[in-house]
């Protein structure tokens, strides 16, 4: 795995031992697009689901790493609304590790006080996967470790679509008037209401796009694109993506904490 050594550097000076004074930079809300799984397996000459099978090694990794580094909001793309278009063989095999993933791994998460949400459209979705994704989240709904937020049969612009249908639903019931349509009330409207924004993005494999990702939510966030292919995704991976972010300077269209 090849990581860039400056990024490594400010990674390991800001979050090594004792430098507390650094932590405030630490992102809240980080949303990762896992992708390269098939990639991962094809340079093995093994079978795709054995690259998702690791894929959700590298999620645990992920969730570990992010408790440890006092994030709050850790976002995971599983399934998007595009992934359909799949040979059913893989869709079949991508929905078998999902209800895998939270059979063997819901009451650890518990115990280690991690709140699961799932974000997404539950239409589509068969019932015992709704079931599954209903039971993690009533089981850890009110634990205060990190938030786990799993986008799963999630499409950003399906989502807005979605949103727009409800406002519009309250305005012809009388209960909304469009003048109060603003940027707030759009957001609470959305699968993520009571999630913040993103901080940053991390996406793996080396493609630069967002493939309909939150974006929403990603209107100010910072991306990191990252080489590794999704299941190689490791600690020292995420504290690379980490450092990267904390040498951003966050403008937000103003002038910045490094303007001159
Ligand atoms: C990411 O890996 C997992 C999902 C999209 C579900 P891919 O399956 O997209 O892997 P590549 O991009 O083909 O390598
Ligand atoms: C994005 O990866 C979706 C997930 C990670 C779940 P894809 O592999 O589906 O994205 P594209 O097709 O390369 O844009
Ligand atoms: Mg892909």
């Amino acid at each position: 795995m090849s990581l860039p050594s400056q990024a490594l550097e400010s990674a390991d000076a800001a979050l090594g031992d004792g430098l507390d004074v650094l932590s405030a930079a630490i992102p809240t809300h980080v949303a990762i697009i896992m992708d390269g799984n098939g990639r991962w397996a094809a340079r093995r000459g093994l079978p795709r689901i054995e690259g998702h099978r690791r894929g959700v090694d590298a999620v645990r990794r992920a969730v570990r790493s992010a408790a440890e580094l006092g994030i709050r909001y850790l976002t995971v793309y599983g399934f998007s609304t595009e992934n359909w278009s799949r040979p059913p063989s893989e869709v079949a095999d991508l929905f078998g590790l999902l209800k895998r993933f939270i059979r063997n791994d819901l009451a650890d998460l518990h115990a280690r006080n991690v709140r699961v949400r799932v974000i997404g459209d539950r239409t589509g979705l068969s019932p015992d996967v709704l079931l599954l994704l209903d039971e993690a989240q009533d089981l850890t709904r009110r634990n205060g470790g990190l938030t786990l937020v799993v986008a799963f049969n999630y499409g950003g612009r399906q989502e807005i679509a979605r949103a727009m249908r409800a406002l519009a639903r309250l305005v012809r019931a009388g209960q909304l008037d469009p003048d109060a349509i603003d940027v707030e009330a759009i957001g609470s409207a959305l699968d993520t209401s009571d999630i913040p924004d993103p901080d940053l993005v991390i996406r793996t494999s080396g493609e630069m796009r967002t493939s309909n990702f939150l974006p929403w939510q990603t209107a100010y966030s910072e991306f990191v694109f990252l080489p590794d292919l999704w299941p190689d995704f490791d600690d020292r991976a995420f504290r690379s993506a980490i450092g990267q972010f904390m040498g951003r300077d966050r403008r937000y269209g103003g002038r910045g904490a490094k303007a001159v």
